[in-house]
């Protein structure tokens, strides 16, 4: 690798590619050149970058050839094509799609709570789940401080996770009904403008949606930890930025709510507003646009001995997504750890 990286946004035209960009550039990111990538139709199109505009190329095997760092957004099926490619070019992936998070070559990591994960990558580097995230930046100090035993979480998904297209979908159907038309359902299963969703990715056979499983099966892998029991219910909400959850933890030993709002206070990347009663606690339209994880509504479950409640936003697009993969981005420059130890290691 020169000294300088040579980075490549795959995806570049999307609702989180766009937001690799403007991370990458406001975070200062050291690149020598950014290029962008999308589908062949939207090759010759320009996006931001600062306060230039990149030309967007259209994606090829052959793109990665004297790239460093690749950071995909472009979906499962993209990113299975081309990231051994990336790989077979010396190219290092992080990878925001599903497509790579359960694979054991791949560790996937939220930067203040795996990074040590890093270490052993074999070129692809996977960026969880936005869900995922934004919850396990949270438990992960809880887990330190008094053991986990089982989390339960129920999540409120803003259309953004959906991309484009979804929020697109969601301000069609607005305008449609405020304008006596009858809403077209394109993109969700049945209207999203005014309504909630229990259902996010598809049905798998034990009646849970994907989505649903994603959240359980990344958090035990980031946290490492298979004796974690995770329970989830995914749902979409008519929200544009933002998503939130409902999680009850339970803990080994007793944390108090006071207790755990002091340790959260302190924690990496962590907001809390939490004083109901002035009416502070996170939502999605006050946390859109944010890096920080918002945690309110802290309570003491008086269900159970050791749990506890607690109301979680963030930015999906941004902490669950684009700063994330950035910052693994980041992680890896910092450790030395941009190289691809065997080019061959995706190709079979
Ligand atoms: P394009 O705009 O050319 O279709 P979102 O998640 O917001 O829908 O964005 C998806 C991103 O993935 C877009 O940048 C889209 O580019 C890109 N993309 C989709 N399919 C491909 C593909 N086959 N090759 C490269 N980029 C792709």
């Amino acid at each position: 690798m020169s000294s300088i990286p040579v980075v490549a946004v795959v995806g570049a035209t999307g609702a989180v590619g766009r937001e690799m960009l403007k991370t990458l550039h406001d975070r200062g990111f050291p690149a020598s050149k950014v290029l962008a990538f999308a589908s062949a139709k939207s090759a010759g199109d320009l996006v931001p970058f600062g306060d230039d505009e990149l030309e967007v190329h259209e994606l090829k095997e052959d793109s990665f050839d004297g790239v460093d760092l690749a950071i995909f957004s472009a979906g499962g099926a993209t990113s299975t094509k081309f990231a051994p490619h990336a790989v077979k070019s010396g190219c290092t992936v992080v990878d925001n799609s599903a497509a790579w998070r359960m694979d054991p070559r791949c560790p996937l990591v939220v930067p203040e709570v795996n990074p040590d994960a890093l270490e052993n990558h074999k070129g692809i580097i996977a960026n969880p789940n936005c869900s995922t995230i934004q919850m396990v930046v949270v438990i992960k100090p809880i887990k330190d401080a008094a053991g986990l035993e089982r989390v339960v979480v129920s999540t409120y998904q803003a259309v953004s996770g959906t991309g484009r297209k979804g929020m697109d979908e969601l301000e069609r159907q607005v305008r449609d009904l405020f304008n006596g038309r009858d809403p077209e359902n394109n993109v969700y299963p049945c209207q999203i403008a005014f309504n909630i969703l229990p259902h996010i990715d598809i049905f798998m056979d034990n009646d849970y949606t994907k989505e649903e499983m994603k959240m359980v099966n990344e958090t035990v892998k980031i946290l490492d930890d298979p004796s974690v029991k995770v329970t989830a219910t995914c749902a979409r909400v008519p929200v544009f930025f933002s998503h939130a959850e409902s999680v009850n933890v339970q803990t080994a030993k007793h944390l108090s709510a006071r207790d755990c709002r002091a340790l959260l206070s302190q924690a990496p990347s962590i907001a809390v507003l939490d004083n109901p009663r002035e009416g502070i606690y996170p939502t999605p339209l006050a946390c859109g646009g944010t890096d920080e994880v918002f945690v309110g509504r802290i309570r003491d479950d008086e269900s159970i001995e050791n749990g506890l409640n607690m109301w979680i936003v963030a930015d999906n697009v941004r902490k669950g997504a684009a700063l994330n993969a950035v910052q693994i981005a980041e992680e890896l420059l910092k450790r030395d750890l941009l190289r691809v130890p065997d080019r061959d290691a995706f190709l079979s």
